[in-house]
């Protein structure tokens, strides 16, 4: 094995075996709204589950990293979530993987990436941040706490939130349960490669 002490390690470096190590990686297409009322589109991949009780997620927009013009400061994202408390997490299929992509531009706040991706938005039930209408399901989602784990440039920043709807797409959810190759959802690796979810197994729980 070769082992890496990330006290020794470059951000760049760090950042790189992590998203090599930990994968696949869901997607969340996170639709917020600024202050002005500037609908913001932005896939994030550090994004779980974290439990059914009260329905909690989580995703983590990172301080922007050292080589960029704006290091250390707050990704539109993030700095929405936090002035308003509300954002809509969108389920990332194959058909509309290439439209999440081109809203990872890095685009300043004022144009909308809804505009720039394609993809269509249609109103929430309790929140004010649109849904993205090709999205399989979505999540709209209220604030619960917002965690810096540093402050230096490329610093995670971990966003909980309680999902107060879902939207699953009619014919893909049966008793609750959803159909996963209807949903068609894809994930990231490192870079700029992603992953399908198309190539399934089953393994029994032992009792
Ligand atoms: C598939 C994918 C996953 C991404 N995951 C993350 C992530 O987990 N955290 C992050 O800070 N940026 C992530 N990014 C980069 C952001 O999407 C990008 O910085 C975006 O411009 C942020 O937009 P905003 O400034 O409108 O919030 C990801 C990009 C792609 C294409």
């Amino acid at each position: 094995m070769l082992s890496f002490n990330p006290a020794e390690c470059l951000q760049r470096q760090v950042y790189k075996l992590m998203t090599g190590i930990i994968v696949p990686r869901p997607i969340a297409l996170v639709s917020t709204l600024s202050r002005e009322g500037v609908a913001n589109l932005a896939p994030f991949s550090f994004f779980c589950g974290v439990g059914s009780v009260p329905p909690t997620v989580l995703f983590c927009p990172s301080l922007r990293a050292p080589d960029s013009a704006e290091a250390g400061k707050r990704k539109d994202t993030l700095r929405n979530v936090e002035e308003t408390g509300e954002f809509v997490i969108n389920v990332v299929s194959d058909a509309i993987s290439a439209a999440a992509n081109a809203a990872s531009a890095e685009v300043p706040p004022e144009v909308s990436e809804f505009q720039l991706s394609g993809l269509t938005p249609v109103a929430s039930e309790a929140v004010r941040p649109a849904r993205v209408a090709e999205s399989p399901a979505q999540m709209e989602c209220k604030l619960l706490q917002v965690i810096y784990t540093g402050r230096a440039p490329g610093s995670g920043v971990i966003v909980l939130g309680e999902v107060v709807r879902f939207h699953v797409r009619e014919d893909l959810v049966e008793d609750f349960r959803v159909d996963p190759a209807g949903l068609d959802a894809v994930g990231r690796m490192a870079g700029n490669t992603w992953v399908r979810t198309r190539d399934r197994m089953e393994l029994i729980r032992p009792k």
